[in-house]
């Protein structure tokens, strides 16, 4: 086990438990000159490392608010290892910027030296998670802190896995001491295209573990060969779905109130929007904590 509990205990402090807004690149200068009631902010670390106007920019923003990283670019799911350029540049923002949570996917994205433009599915078994807590341990290590591993919107399994996803989450959590980011929106769709019930995922994730959820929107397609006769997309482009905001609710009286990050990566709305779904999932939390408490009285 790692001992990043004390980083952990200090960014908890730090970390409102409200819900707070992808800060993606068309509403930056709008954020910085307007300062919006927004409760916290979350970033792509890789569409700012390469562009010094944007990072001059979100130095002003991290002067306000508190900052997520949620990277898309760190691989741990690869079995060509970390790239150490990329986890160097990172560990440079994250230093300059000193966020409340830094998070990634279960996932791979590298192939032969290339970035591919997908977060891409791992079988889960025994070897597998070698490589990943591995890797996990890697990561914690070369950015001086913990790390949340988001769970995968998911549209196929492995014949060869071994386990749940939930189980094999559990496992890097006991093996690294990493934490879990609890994306709503990819348990419920990867319980309709997969055919399982998203409350069971839920309830089997361990309960101290999960310090971040996120919630975003999906598209639907017609294919016959998904339970339901549509395939579920993770596009990042809608609001939140109905049923979602319910599975929210059960998430949030299972893990009491966290983080919850609003993410909207394509079809960008106005800003307005994004920060009426934040708090929109504030009134979801707050309403499902009282009613949790008036039953236990
Ligand atoms: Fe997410």
């Amino acid at each position: 086990m790692s001992t990043w509990g004390a980083t952990a205990d200090a960014s908890a402090r730090r970390t409102p438990r409200t819900a707070g807004v992808g800060l993606r690149l068309p509403h930056l200068a709008e954020v910085v000159a307007t300062r919006p009631r927004v409760a916290w902010f979350e970033i792509h670390p890789e569409n700012f490392l390469a562009n010094p106007h944007a990072c001059e920019l979100l130095q002003e923003v991290s002067q306000h608010y508190p900052i997520s990283v949620h990277t898309v670019g760190i691989s741990i799911g690869s079995t060509e290892g970390i790239d150490r350029v990329h986890l160097a540049r990172l560990r440079g923002l994250v230093d300059a910027l000193e966020p409340v949570l830094v998070s990634g996917h279960l996932a791979w994205s590298t192939h032969q030296g290339a970035y591919l433009n997908d977060l891409l599915p791992l079988p889960y078994d025994d070897e597998t998670l070698a490589v990943v807590a591995a890797h996990l341990s890697e990561v914690q290590e070369g950015l001086g802190r913990r790390y949340l591993v988001e769970n995968p919107s998911s549209y196929v399994g492995f014949g060869s896995s071994t386990m749940t996803e939930a189980e094999f989450l559990c496992e890097l959590v006991r093996r690294t001491g990493c934490s879990l980011l609890c994306d709503v929106s990819n348990v419920y769709l990867s319980a309709r295209n997969m055919g399982y019930d998203p409350y069971q995922f839920i309830d089997a994730l361990p309960v101290n573990a999960v310090h971040e959820l996120h919630l975003g929107g999906f598209t639907s397609e017609p294919d016959e060969a998904t339970p339901g006769g549509e395939v579920l997309i993770d596009t990042h482009a809608a609001g939140v779905a109905e049923p979602v905001w319910e599975l929210y609710a059960h998430a949030v009286r299972r893990f009491g109130l966290q983080p919850t990050l609003v993410e909207w990566d394509n079809d960008i709305p106005p800003f307005t929007t994004l920060a009426a779904e934040a708090i929109r999932a504030d009134e979801v939390a707050t309403m499902t904590q009282k009613d949790s408490r008036a039953l236990a009285g």
